[in-house]
């Protein structure tokens, strides 16, 4: 059972951009945007009936999530909700958002880019299995976000603390991050599973993560039947 979460003309366009700046870097991490829609903010679900159907999801319907649904979901995991500012959905300690989102599909893989809501192209394949290490329901999700702390961003914020307060403030950020999620998905018909059951070597070897990330949670998510 196979499933596709962007629409074939988003897909089509992360590939040719993947493939196109593979070819021109080394390592394959790119700088090839494709923007996702705007989220709907008017719209959903009242936030107490999206805690109410809030569960955890290991089965899913073979629908696809849409870019409109994706893009709600980003948003909600770490977008920019005050332009002004540049503050985001969910907090982070001293105001240092070090913890990005990788997305995760039949398609590949791309790190969110919560200023431009955009997704940046990372690798291109399936590596959806990479992202759990022995749960079957992953390779067939259409969607898995992957919650990755940067020790990078705490350096250049200036504000930097020890590594374990580093990696527990994220940890912190990811479950609000990725419960966040669980409800706005909630709101949408999708179901979700935070797992820290990761192949955090498969992972981070897909993913081309380097020294100073880590990887915190996965969340895998689909329609719900
Ligand atoms: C930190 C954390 C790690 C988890 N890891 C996994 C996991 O690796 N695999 C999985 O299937 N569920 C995982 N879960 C989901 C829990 O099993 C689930 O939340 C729990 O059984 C309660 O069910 P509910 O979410 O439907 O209330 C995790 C939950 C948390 C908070």
């Amino acid at each position: 059972m196979k499933h596709d979460f962007v629409s074939s003309r988003i897909r089509l366009a992360l590939s040719g951009l993947c493939l196109a700046s593979c070819m021109l870097f080394t390592p394959a991490v790119t700088r090839a945007e494709v923007s996702l829609p705007p989220p709907q903010i008017g719209e959903g679900m009242p936030v107490m009936q999206a805690l109410a159907k809030r569960h955890t999801s290991r089965s899913f319907a073979e629908a696809e999530i849409t870019p409109a649904q994706l893009s709600h979901i980003l948003w909600a995991a770490d977008g920019v909700n005050r332009p002004e500012s540049g503050g985001r959905t969910n907090p982070a300690a001293l105001g240092v958002h070090s913890v990005e989102v990788y997305v995760v599909t039949a398609g590949g893989i791309s790190l969110y880019q919560p200023n431009s809501h955009a997704l940046q192209a990372v690798a291109e394949g399936d590596f959806r299995l990479t992202t759990t290490s022995g749960q079957g329901f992953v390779g067939e999700a259409p969607l898995t976000l992957v919650y990755v702390g940067n020790s990078a961003t705490w350096e250049e914020s200036g504000r930097s603390l020890p590594a374990e307060k580093q990696v527990l403030f994220d940890s912190v950020a990811a479950g609000a991050m990725a419960q966040s999620v669980a409800l706005a998905a909630a709101a949408e018909g999708i179901g979700t599973c935070v797992r820290a059951s990761i192949d955090q070597d498969a992972f981070g070897a897909a993913a081309h993560l380097q020294d100073g990330q880590t990887i915190l949670l996965a969340q895998t998510l689909g329609v719900l039947p």
